[in-house]
Parts: C-alpha cells; structure tokens; sequence
C-alpha cells in the first residue's frame, strides 16, 4: 500500500457554515473536493496524527464513497485507529458518543442533516472535536483557512475497506474497527431512562404510537431500540429503511415534511404518541393525539420535568441554554428553578463550552433540537425517549402534560417563517437595511405594539470569551413578545431568510387559540419592517414551522 501525494489547487468557498460544510453532492464529486477539505482538517488538527478518528455518515448517496476517501487519506496521514459505523453508517448523536466513549481525538460526521439527498441533492461533512461536538468556530476557521492554500494532500493508492464486516482490519499503518452503529448507543440511553417504565407503557393496550424514521438513519436506532428492547409493537417505526435519496423526500420531522406522521395523530383513532427524526437522527419532532408540540415548549418541558428522569434524578441541574431565536419557555422554568439559562447563538457548537464548563445540563433550539450533557449533538431519540419515559410516569396524554405546564408558566406562542432560495444579494440588503434601523426603533409604536429593544444579537462565550457577532436582530416588544430575523447558514441555494416570531400569553383562557391567529399581528409587523415583499419579492413564506 502505498502513500502518494496528490496535486491540487484551493476551492472557493470551502467555509462551513452553521454545521458543516455542505454543497451539492455534484461539487462533492468533483476532482479534490472533498480531498482539500479532508487534508486541511489533518493538516490543522495535530492531535489526529497518531490519534483516533471515528468515522460514519447518515447514509445519503455519497456516504460510502466518501467514507472510503477519507479512510484513505486518515491512513496516509498517519492516524492510528479508525472507528467505523457499519456500511459507513452512524448517526450524528452515536458518533458523538463513541468520540467519548473511545477518547477519540475528533471525528468526521457524513451529512447534510434535513437536506434531501441523491445525486442531484446536497451532501455534506462536519469536524467533531475530542469533547464530541461540532468544532468550535475558531477550529472550523483554521480549516477553512487551509482550503485557501491546500497545494497537495495525501492518500493511498486505490484501495478499498470492507465496510460491511463487523471486525478489525489494517488499513497501512491504520487499525479500522468497523462497529456495529447501534449497540453504544442504546446501552448509553438506558443509563439515561427507565426502560423497565417505558416497556410497561409500550406494551399496554391503553398506548399507541408510530416513530417515523423518514427512510433515514434513526430507522436503524428506532427500531432495535423501541421495537426490539423495548418491545413495541412491529410496524411501530415506519419508514424505516434508510435509503440514499430518503426515498425521494425530505428528511426533516416538521409538520410540512412528516405530514404522513401528522395524519396518524388526527382525529379520535390518533396515536396518543408520535414521533420523527431527521436524515441524521439529531432532530426531533414530538405530536400527541391532535397535538403539536413547539420544540421550545419541548425543551422547557423536559427542563421542567428532568426529576423524574433517572439519568437526571442523579445529577444537579447545572443550567439551561436555548439558542437566541428559541422562545423564551425555558427561560421561565430556569427561573422557577433558581438556575441559569443561556442564549446562545444558533448552532449546536454554541453550546459545548457550556456543556465541557458544566454550566449547562439541557439545551435546545426552535429548530427541533433538543439534548443534554449525555453527548454533545442535539439527540432525536434521546428526545423521544425522554417524553416516553415521561409519559409512562405521569400516566397523562401529551397535550394534558404541554397544557399544565403552560398554565404554570404561561405560554409562548411561536411560529418560524423561512423565505427559501431567495436572491443572496436581495437578503443582505434586507438584512443590511434592518441593521440600518435598530438604533431608531426603541420606544417606535407599530400596530399597537411598542419596541422594547432591536439589537444585531452578539454573543460572548463566557467560558472562553470569545466573541460572536451578527447573529440575527432581534426585535422585542414590551409585551415580551419578539420578532428576529436571520440568514440561514445551512442553505445550499441562494439564501434562505428565516422570520421567528413569539408572543407570550399568561392568562391561561388564552392559551387555547391558534398559534396562526395570535401570530398574525406580528407576521404583519413583520413583513412590514424588513420590507420583505418588496426586498425580496416574496409575498409569503415557502415553509411555515
Ligand atoms: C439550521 C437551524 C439551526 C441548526 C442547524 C443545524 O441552521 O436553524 O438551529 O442548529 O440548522 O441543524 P440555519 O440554516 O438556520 O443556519
Ligand atoms: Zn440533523
């Protein structure tokens, strides 16, 4: 096996964005792509070389092949050990863990999350540091830098590794363990959770529930997990064959994206208990019977109730973080709790100081993300699992559960807004504009709503100090409801405009109206201070979450 050195020239804009760096799988294909990418996180990450590198991707079309380039390229870089999920395959919160678990040096993540997949879709790789998580913005920094100047990288001649075996093998001076994706990973949520609970109320005539794993990774999770430990029902988890091209959908567990999931909680014969995960299996959408449950409320709830939970009956609740646009739910239990509550940029990454620091326990983001100190990756069935465990001690339906806890802590109304592929010029303008307008807009009346504050939301680490700016307006209202405006950084096409609105209701006979309805007030302000229509183009939403 021998090591050569390839030829190359720097790509523009290999620059991750919020989680990654993601493209077209077409600008994947191409020639040295992925190669300089690859080369420039061994050629910035020292601790690799000798070190222990886990590997493994949602299973998108590219995932295989790109496992076996970078397995190439780790061997002829010198890293020593290799952990691979089979077939290439890991979910992002087990390969999170099995960094822990194995002390690895870091780890490469093969996804591009919610995004569809297939040949003509988006693919896409992210760098996970020692502590498990996302690389901290300072370190993706320094491999971008390095794809500005990559001359060559290194690899070995055409050789190819079983992914398919369970077992280890040599790869030139490299040891590859290939792993089963599944086993760590559900021995680590049974420390968490009362399986014993859990299968009493699987198992009950009086429950129903469907997992929809949407033909990506948690297929694979979900039902040896919830059918085969905890003896669900067969036919529990649906869609659960991850398949290349999601089968031609779009793997993100959101009303729009998992309507068939939606349907099966309607009406009288619903399912009291539904739940989805994304194309990786870090996100997460909860629904009762003819219930909806925000991600926000979600995370506030599980905050709320973690004394009940074994894994966290054990443990001080350090703190709570919610990125900024996420309602403010959590913050009121935080308060009630006497413990601190965070507000973070968006980006998972912005929580693992937090985390490494003990500061935080829980953490969570509008955007259907919810985990804890356990890895650091939001968790889609570490979510599930939690309100399954905590269905089966309360003994009460899931929107019994979400309307208790709005009747102690108020509600937060909340709705999300997404402007897709609009025109990236027309965006920053939009943007720029806003910007413009923040220091004139406290005390302005619109509507009948008076401005409380607009800022351009910066963050400073408190663990590291480091300091984050730009990362969205926020516009609040002296009735504590808010308005924020960002640009998505995980879009592959144009630029996506992301609108988060909130309104805070305390009065518990009004919190049964439709979220559409209370939010429409604040959609109309909306629209009209960032001129969207006329900035963009766009008269409506293309998503609405
Ligand atoms: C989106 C979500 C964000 C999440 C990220 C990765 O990023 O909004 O909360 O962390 O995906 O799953 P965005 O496209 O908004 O930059
Ligand atoms: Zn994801």
């Amino acid at each position: 096996m021998q090591i050569v050195k390839i030829d190359s020239t720097p790509f523009n804009g290999q620059r991750p964005g919020t989680s990654g760096l993601r493209r077209k799988v077409k600008i994947f294909q191409q020639p040295h792509y992925l190669e300089n990418f690859v080369q420039s996180i061994f050629d910035t990450q020292q601790p690799l070389i000798g070190g222990t590198l886990v590997v493994g991707g949602d299973g998108r079309y590219y995932n295989r092949e790109a496992t076996q380039t970078i397995l190439r390229m780790a061997a002829a870089n010198g890293v020593a050990r290799a952990i691979v999920g089979q077939g290439g395959l890991l979910s992002t919160p087990a390969l999170s863990h099995l960094i822990r678990k194995h002390q690895a040096q870091g780890g490469i993540v093969l996804s591009a999350s919610h995004n569809p997949g297939g040949p003509n879709e988006d693919f896409g790789i992210k760098f996970n540091t020692a502590n498990g998580g996302p690389a901290a913005e300072t370190v993706t920094e320094a491999i971008y830098q390095r794809t500005t100047e990559i001359s060559d990288y290194k690899t070995l001649d055409n050789i190819e590794t079983d992914l398919d075996h369970i077992g280890t093998s040599r790869l030139s001076g490299m040891q590859i363990e290939i792993i089963d994706p599944v086993t760590d990973y559900a021995a680590l949520m049974q420390t968490l959770f009362d399986f014993d609970c859990i299968r009493r109320l699987l198992r009950s005539n009086h429950f129903s529930m469907r997992f929809d794993a949407m033909h990506a990774i948690t297929g694979v999770y979900a039902t040896h997990i919830l059918e085969e430990v905890l003896g669900a029902p067969a036919g529990t988890v649906i869609n659960r064959r991850p398949l290349p091209d999601f089968g031609g959908g779009h793997p993100d567990p959101n009303l729009v994206h998992a309507h068939e999931l939606v349907s099966m909680t309607q009406g009288h014969n619903g399912v009291d208990f539904a739940a989805a995960s994304d194309g990786d299996g870090d996100r997460n959408m909860i629904l009762g019977q003819n219930f909806f449950v925000t991600p926000s409320d979600s995370l506030a709830i599980i905050v709320a109730n973690a004394h009940l939970i074994p894994g966290y009956q054990k443990q001080k609740i350090d703190g709570v973080a919610r990125s900024m646009p996420t309602s403010q739910a959590v913050d009121r239990v935080a308060g009630k709790l006497g413990i601190d509550c965070f507000e973070t940029p968006t980006g998972w990454k912005f929580f693992g100081n937090l985390l490494d620091a003990g500061r935080i326990t829980f953490c969570g983001e509008e955007s259907f993300g919810t985990g804890s100190n356990h890895v650091r990756e939001k968790d889609g069935l570490w979510a599930v699992l939690f309100w399954l465990n905590l269905l089966a001690v309360k003994q009460q339906s899931v929107a019994t559960i979400v309307q208790d806890h709005w009747r102690e802590f108020g509600r937060n109304y909340y709705t999300r807004h997404d402007y897709e592929a609009v025109d990236k010029t027309a965006a920053t303008q939009l943007m720029q504009h806003l910007r413009n307008r923040l220091e004139a807009l406290p005390g302005a009346q619109i509507e009948g709503h008076t401005i409380e504050y607009a800022d351009d939301f910066a963050y400073a680490d408190p663990v590291d100090n480091s300091c984050s700016q730009h990362q969205g307006i926020r516009i609040g209202f002296t009735d504590g409801s808010r308005i924020i405006y960002r640009l998505s950084g995980t879009g592959t096409q144009g630029a996506t405009l992301r609108v988060y609105l909130e309104a805070y209701e305390a009065a518990p006979e009004k919190q049964q109206q439709a979220t559409a309805s209370v939010m429409a007030p604040f959609v109309s302000i909306a629209r009209k201070l960032a001129q969207i229509a006329q900035k963009t183009g766009r008269d409506r939403p293309t998503v609405i979450t």
